[in-house]
């Protein structure tokens, strides 16, 4: 196995974290709208009166403004494109396309920006892979449907699905219908736009929701090889091999538990049924998941063609976690690696988890696999009109490395390497662009002020010599 010609090198973005403009042209307000730039962003929202949260308005939310990429992508995918990169990762804003989710027929204004996206990729011919949901959705399903909790999400998200895969078709070959479905568990207003109140089971809400995304995830690989059978599926998920503390039995079983967690949703992606400890698992926590024989078949029916993950960090963890220091990864906590050196970024770096979970991933699935995000999120000093963000180019290229082992000495297929966050872009789980991703600065605080300005990192050039060499000059 070698990077060839057809490796897909690129980069990674969101609607609700790039595109601002959220009541532009006929759009409504997302899930995503109402995260404020406080520590309240990632809690779960508990409330008996879900309207009454929902509308407070009080805070500052920095993905109305996002880095306003609904107005500058003609520019941004110019100096994106003079990478040399040959794919890119974005998302559709649901609530550009059906404003409320309900409507029946959708925002023609909203779909032709999509196409005008595709008309400036295919210029520079840049292969889109295209997100259909990541982490938004209308306000408008949390307020009346309590978001995926309904099973009335799978129609409504299906008539979205089916309307941008028509329109679209023939110009979209890799579609993700969901970003990392996982994360309903650790994030769930944003994973999946449900809110708790005083009488419920949160993981059953979280289940249920996760249940009635892997129904639309099956609906929508079914009407898009209708649309076009060249189509290709992925799922996707916030993946990291997950350590055990130590080699005692009970930390190692505590490591596959929670492994089993965190590809839950894979594994039904991929082999069309959930996983055998599920019926347990289900008893022991009381949860009463409603999951038909229509469903059931539906699942197995159609699976994915490939499987596509984020990777920032590996995970640990032990049987007993008291008085055992804890570090965050993306989006939850985990316990300190102490065989990790503390990195720039807030979470441990390890390189060789990426081909750690290459081959995990590839030994339990036996799919093209798909980085589709990996990158360093911290601060960035402009000095001048220069930033000089050494330890971000190390980062990737440690992580690039592992990937070029992956494939040549494990033989692992990978399809591709999109860095996330390619351009500055507004952090989910902090809400700061200050938390930088891109090999392009925008030039923007926290509150959004600032010229917007995009400028190249050291990393721009450095990240350009990568993808001309096909990763060798990482
Ligand atoms: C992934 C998400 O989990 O992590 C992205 O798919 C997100 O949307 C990325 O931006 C990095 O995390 P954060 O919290 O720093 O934005």
């Amino acid at each position: 196995m070698k990077v060839t010609d057809n490796f897909l090198w690129g980069g990674a973005i969101s609607a609700a974290q790039t595109e601002g403009n959220y009541l532009t042209d006929g759009r409504l307000p997302a899930n995503f709208d109402y995260l404020p730039l406080n520590d309240q962003r990632l809690k779960p929202v508990y409330s008996d009166d879900r309207q009454s949260i929902l509308r407070t308005d009080k805070d500052y939310y920095p993905s109305r403004t996002g880095i306003n990429f609904y107005q500058t992508y003609k520019e941004d995918l110019k100096l994106l494109s003079k990478l040399g990169i040959n794919s890119f990762r974005f998302s559709i804003s649901w609530s550009r396309i059906f404003p409320t989710g309900e409507e029946a027929e959708p925002n023609e204004v909203g779909l032709r920006f999509y196409e005008n996206v595709l008309t400036e990729l295919e210029s520079y011919q840049i292969e889109p892979i295209v997100t259909i949901s990541h982490f938004d959705l209308p306000i408008h399903l949390v307020e009346k449907y309590n978001g995926w909790e309904s099973r009335q999400l799978v129609d409504l998200y299906v008539h979205y699905a089916t309307t941008v895969m028509t329109r679209f078709k023939g110009r979209i070959k890799y579609w993700i219908p969901f970003n990392e479905m996982n994360m309903v568990l650790h994030i769930p207003f944003i994973g999946g736009g449900v809110t708790f109140n005083s009488e419920t089971n949160p993981l059953q809400i979280q289940y249920q929701a996760g249940h009635h995304q892997l129904l639309a995830n099956a609906r929508t690989i079914e009407i898009g090889k209708a649309i076009n059978p060249q189509a290709q599926f992925g799922a996707m998920l916030a993946a990291g091999k997950t350590y055990a503390y130590t080699c005692k039995p009970t930390d190692v079983f505590a490591a596959i538990k929670s492994e089993r967690e965190n590809l839950f949703f894979s594994d039904v992606q991929v082999f069309g049924e959930y996983p055998s400890f599920t019926a347990h698992f289900f008893k022991e926590n009381h949860l009463k998941i409603i999951i038909t024989e229509e469903d059931k078949r539906l699942l197995k029916k159609n699976t994915v063609d490939f499987v596509s993950f984020s990777y920032y960090s590996s995970a640990c963890t032990s049987a007993d976690t008291e008085g055992l220091e804890q570090v965050a990864t993306n989006g939850f906590m985990t316990l300190r690696n102490p065989y990790l050196p503390k990195g720039k970024s807030v979470w441990q770096n390890d390189p060789l988890g990426l081909r750690i979970t290459l081959n995990q991933l590839h030994d339990r699935y036996r799919k093209p696999l798909f980085i589709v995000e990996n990158g360093l999120g911290t601060q960035d000093e402009l000095i001048g009109t220069n930033i000089s963000d050494t330890y971000r180019i190390d980062y990737l290229r440690e992580h690039i490395k592992e990937l070029l082992r992956a494939i040549n000495e494990d033989g692992i297929e990978v399809m591709g390497y999109l860095m996330w966050g390619i351009i500055d872009l507004t952090s989910v789980s902090e809400g700061r662009i200050s938390k930088r991703y891109g090999v392009v600065y925008v030039e923007l605080d926290d509150q959004g002020h600032g010229s917007g300005q995009r400028l190249p990192k050291a990393s721009y050039d450095w990240y350009q010599k990568v993808v001309k060499s096909q990763g060798q000059a990482a």
